[in-house]
């Protein structure tokens, strides 16, 4: 069989590299996108996981831009070949209250976490659809599930990814097509480590595990949704987090 093509966003953050990891021990090949503007350290970060024993084609793109992630997936298709697996991945947060959130703070969570869900599908999903495979991940959030203080902004983005998880899951259906999300509650990762110490200790006060998670337990879901034996499994949603949320 020949090898599939896994594109992860926001490849060099703290989920992104335990899930190109994972997918390259399932022999999958993969592409990690990063943010435009930060060449040194990306190609720092690939040459780190080659001497790791991990070799990925790295590309920047602007996920909250369609025209740019068009291109992007265009010239991945030329030079690599077909997408298969889309892990839409790459997110922010601009945490304020709702009383202090400014406009800039909301646009920017909406279209880098929410908006690029679409611009990266959508240039995609149809050539998945007519080739009968492809399986699509959105990394969605426990903040999604049950709102949190501090993030309307985030949680509003979040929950809209299982709209469109669901509703994207039913044209891919009859045609191979599989779309789920996963839901990472509090993962050790610098986007947590950046919440104030005090917080961060009450809400790890609340996770039944007593712990943080670790990345590999998201990459762990990754693997599951997007294997090849999965094909049954569509519009769900997997949380991992500890407990913390029972949804
Ligand atoms: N519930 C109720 N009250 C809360 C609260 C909560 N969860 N968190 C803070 N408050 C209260 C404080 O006790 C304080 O009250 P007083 O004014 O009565 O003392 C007040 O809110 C603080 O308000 P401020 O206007 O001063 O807020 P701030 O400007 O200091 O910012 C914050 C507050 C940015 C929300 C900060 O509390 C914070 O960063 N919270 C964490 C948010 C969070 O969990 N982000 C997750 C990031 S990781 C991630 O998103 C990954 C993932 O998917 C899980």
């Amino acid at each position: 069989m020949t090898q599939r093509i896994a594109i992860v966003t926001g490849a060099n953050g703290g989920l992104g590299e335990s899930m190109c990891k994972a997918l390259i021990g399932q022999g999958r090949k993969v592409i990690g996108t990063y943010v435009p503007g930060h060449d040194a350290a990306a190609t720092s970060w690939q040459e780190k996981m080659k001497q790791q024993g991990f070799d990925i084609i790295i590309k920047a793109v602007d996920v909250s831009d369609y025209d740019a992630c068009k291109r992007m997936l265009e010239e991945v298709e030329s030079s690599e070949g077909s997408v298969d697996i889309l892990v839409n991945n790459a997110g922010i947060t601009r945490d304020a209250p709702l009383k202090k959130m400014q406009p800039d703070q909301w646009q920017a969570v909406i279209q880098t976490n929410l908006n690029s869900m679409f611009n990266m599908s959508q240039p995609i999903f149809e050539a998945m659809c007519s080739r009968g495979w492809g399986r699509i991940v959105n990394i969605s959030s426990l903040n999604g599930q049950k709102g949190q203080f501090g993030q309307a902004n985030y949680s509003a983005a979040k929950a809209g990814i299982y709209g469109f998880t669901k509703a994207i899951a039913q044209e891919g259906a009859k045609k191979g097509v599989t779309v789920n999300s996963i839901s990472p509650g509090y993962i050790d990762t610098p986007m947590v480590r950046k919440v104030p110490e005090n917080v961060l200790n009450s809400i790890v006060a609340g996770i039944p595990v007593g712990r943080l998670g670790q990345p590999e337990e998201i990459a762990r879901a990754v693997v599951f949704l997007t294997a090849d034996e999965a094909g049954f499994i569509t519009g769900s949603n997997v949380s991992v987090n500890g407990g913390q949320y029972m949804a």
